[in-house]
């Protein structure tokens, strides 16, 4: 018991019910994180280094990580929050995998010396405006052709946050849009290219990923398997649940938690998890973001039980990325315990602010044990 009372961390409240089923799988990876900078970072890092082997990092900082050597450096001070936070062996091997930010003015030259590299695993495309600091983002990726043939020669994944920015396109279409009108015209162009479709919100990402290529891939965030845009509007408007691509209709959601639980190799485990101060969210316009790391692989236990899949959770979670990525699968394994546990509702952030994790104040149905 104490064990798994030092695994829950600082989002344990309490713990309520007991019983003895438990789950053992492949230690995961998160292949799709925001970890931020300084010390939000290092008040972050700790629930991802827990449960996960690895996880790509998003490059979104202010200013964004455009080069290679910038990402060296991010990397750097990741390691060195690790050091200062890590209270198990494992926490201490946790491996950030990183990402360029690709604008306008990415170069041929900086795709090579990131292919070369052994620690830039992805370039990540935000449409300029789409998002949480994507205002240096792409805003003709007929600018950036080059490094993006480039890419394509190289292998190196394009990561994309997939939505259209046109004021004009209704927010709940623009996944949709964006995969007609941006993402086949460049597959056209760029066969070969590898893609993930990140966070994939509707039928249509779904789709698109299934009728791709073995170089297409799509991640899938927990809130979206398990959360529709209800979610945001329950008794009133409900800032935490708000995230981009927004929350969709139950049929986008049970299309979601289908591809997830399928079996299907191309598809595989991004949290998402983007903490945004309290503050900002509960604002006139609050940041979109989902914070919840704090239960990374739990709420995905979640949504494939409730699926009655929850043998297909080790292959979403913890192999079909890391094949995917061209990468080992990881060493050793994490125990889910059938045990609910109350998450804390709020966690202490930056600037005298907290955090508010996805179901603060709820019941989470898992429990990580520490192995
Ligand atoms: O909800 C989101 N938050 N979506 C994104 O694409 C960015 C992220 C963030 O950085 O906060
Ligand atoms: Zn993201």
């Amino acid at each position: 018991m104490l064990d798994t009372l030092l695994a829950l961390g600082s989002a344990f409240r309490d713990n309520v019910d007991m019983s003895s089923q438990n789950l053992t799988i492949v230690r995961p990876d998160d292949w799709h994180l925001h970890l931020r900078d300084g010390d939000a970072m290092q008040a972050v890092l700790l629930d991802t280094a827990r449960r996960f082997g690895r996880a790509i990092v998003m490059p979104n900082l202010r200013p964004p990580v455009t080069t290679v050597e910038l990402a060296s450096a991010y990397r750097a001070r990741i390691l060195a929050a690790l050091a200062n936070v890590a209270d198990t062996v494992q926490a201490k091997r946790f491996d950030p995998l990183m990402t360029l930010y690709l604008t306008d003015n990415m170069t041929p030259a900086e795709i090579e010396a990131a292919a070369a590299s052994d620690f830039v695993h992805g370039v990540k495309l935000y449409p300029a405006g789409a998002t949480t600091n994507s205002d240096s983002g792409v805003t003709d990726l007929m600018r950036c052709d080059a490094a993006i043939a480039r890419m394509a020669e190289l292998g190196l994944p394009l990561l994309v946050h997939g939505e259209v920015t046109n004021a004009d396109v209704d927010v709940f279409d623009r996944e949709a849009v964006f995969i007609d009108s941006v993402l086949l015209p460049l597959l056209t162009r760029h066969p070969d290219l590898r893609v993930v479709l990140e966070h994939i919100t509707t039928a249509q990402g779904v789709a698109f990923v299934r009728e791709g290529g073995a170089n297409v891939a799509g991640t899938l965030t927990a809130h979206h398997l398990l959360y529709n845009r209800n979610a945001i509007f329950t008794g009133g408007i409900r800032p935490h649940y708000y995230c981009l691509p927004v929350l969709k209709r139950e049929q986008h959601r049970e299309a979601l938690l289908e591809a997830a639980t399928s079996g299907h190799r191309r598809f595989f485990l991004g949290t998402d998890s983007a903490p945004h101060a309290r503050l900002t969210k509960e604002a006139s316009c609050g940041c979109a973001g989902c914070y919840t790391s704090h239960a990374g692989i739990e709420l995905y236990a979640e949504a494939f039980e409730q699926a009655g899949a929850l043998d297909q959770l080790e292959a979403f979670a913890s192999l079909n990325g890391p094949d995917w990525y061209g990468l080992p699968r990881n060493d050793g394994t994490i125990t889910l315990l059938k045990q609910s546990w109350t998450v804390a509702d709020t966690m202490s952030y930056v600037n005298n602010d907290v955090l508010v994790p996805l179901r603060a104040g709820e019941q989470v149905k898992w429990l990580l044990k520490q192995n």
